[in-house]
């Protein structure tokens, strides 16, 4: 049986790490074998994490501090901090108040949220809930059609920005949820996506593979879709799921306006190094000329510092809020972020780092040769 949600933070919770055995403990074990998992082996799923703690920080000393904040701009939107929460599908799941929990927290500690073509809650209903930049991540769905109306709703709704995401065309491979026996429980549906036509099967069998060469991926989207995307909307448009320094090319190229270097928390294709092992190849080749966020095992303060030292601008962070919305709802997912915001100021203090301006390289220490 699932333990009640708790109504106050207990200070014995005093990292995001400390979210996860209580959120285990409240939710059903289906549920956590779909949020916490990732695809196969777990491996990329364990190498954001293992990746970030191989990373060591330059401390400096004495530096002047005063008038330091963490405040930044991007696509002409202020934020606070550079913390995002990222698309999480099904928030449902870890709390009956779902994605309204977490805007709610978002909200209150200035996070930008993006918010998943699957959440369990309407999407509007989301954005009259917000006081924060809310940005929609969109799947573009095999109804070209349907996809646009989606779009033309969040507008309507004033999200600020799109979130393409790029890198699940199909399901990984999930293991984790298959041997839990991971369906999603009535009450608990992409509400969204309502209405919308499903893939036509093919009439006739096709190649004899399984998956190539079958309507799936005939209707998955490619870089062709870009300029109809384009079309369909104003707002800034990001990529998500960029592992490359190649596909950064093609999609400024493309006109497209930032990049999110994610390997999907390790959900997608397993053996994908980890994020932040990535990001030096992506930001060489964007050198500063759009917006670019990482995700993917931040899961301290520490971390976002060495995301921003390395290329990002901003970072997001999923798991660690989910854990926290299932623990205790808005008020953990508030938790998880003052806990972040907080652990970048100590770090940002401790490398002589008095705004985000002045994180770069040098505040990752490297092993002298030899
Ligand atoms: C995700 N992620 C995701 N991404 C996306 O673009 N659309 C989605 O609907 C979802 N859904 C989703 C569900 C669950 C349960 C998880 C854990 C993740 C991926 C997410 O946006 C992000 O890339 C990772 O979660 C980042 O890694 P961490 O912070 O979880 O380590
Ligand atoms: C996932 C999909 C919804 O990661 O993006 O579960």
């Amino acid at each position: 049986m699932a333990l009640p949600k708790l109504q106050q933070i207990p200070p014995t919770i005093a990292a995001v790490a400390d979210y996860e055995p209580y959120a285990r403990e409240r939710m059903s074990e289906q549920a956590w074998a779909y949020l916490a998992g990732g695809a196969a082996d777990e491996l990329s799923l364990a190498d954001n994490r293992a990746a970030f703690e191989r990373l060591c920080l330059r401390g400096r000393v004495l530096q002047d501090l005063s008038g330091g904040n963490t405040r930044l701009r991007l696509f002409g939107q202020d934020f606070a901090h550079p913390v995002f929460l990222a698309p999480v599908a099904y928030q449902k799941l870890a709390h009956p108040e779902g994605e309204l929990a977490s805007v709610l927290a978002a909200s209150a500690l200035g996070a930008g949220m993006v918010v998943s073509t699957q959440a369990s809650v309407e999407l509007e209903a989301i954005a009259a809930q917000a006081q924060a930049p809310l940005w929609f991540q969109l799947y573009i769905q095999p109804d070209r059609e349907f996809t646009a109306a989606l779009i033309r709703r969040a507008e309507s709704a004033g999200y600020q920005a799109l979130v393409l995401t790029v890198d699940a065309p199909v399901n990984g491979v999930r293991n984790r949820e298959q041997r839990a026996g991971f369906a999603l429980p009535a009450g608990v549906e992409a509400v969204n996506l309502r209405g919308m036509r499903p893939l036509q099967a093919q009439a006739e069998p096709h190649s004899g593979s399984l998956l190539l060469g079958g309507p799936l991926l005939a209707a998955a989207p490619t870089w062709a879709d870009l300029a109809w995307l384009r079309e369909q909307t104003r707002l800034p448009i990001l990529l998500k799921g960029i592992m490359s320094g190649a596909d950064a090319e093609q999609a400024l190229a493309a006109g497209i306006d930032g990049l999110i270097v994610s390997n999907h928390g390790g959900r997608t294709l397993d053996g994908l190094p980890a994020t932040i092992d990535v990001l030096p190849e992506v930001a060489a080749a964007v050198q500063g000329r759009v917006p670019l966020l990482l995700d993917g095992g931040i899961r301290r303060g520490s971390d976002i510092l060495k995301a921003l030292a390395l290329g990002a601008d901003a970072v997001l962070v999923g798991r660690p809020y989910v854990f926290a919305l299932a623990t205790a709802g808005a008020i953990g997912v508030a938790h998880v972020l003052q806990l972040l915001r907080a652990e970048l100021e100590v770090a940002m203090a401790l490398t002589g780092c008095a705004d985000l301006a002045g994180i770069g390289p040098h505040v990752i220490w490297r092993a002298p040769p030899g």
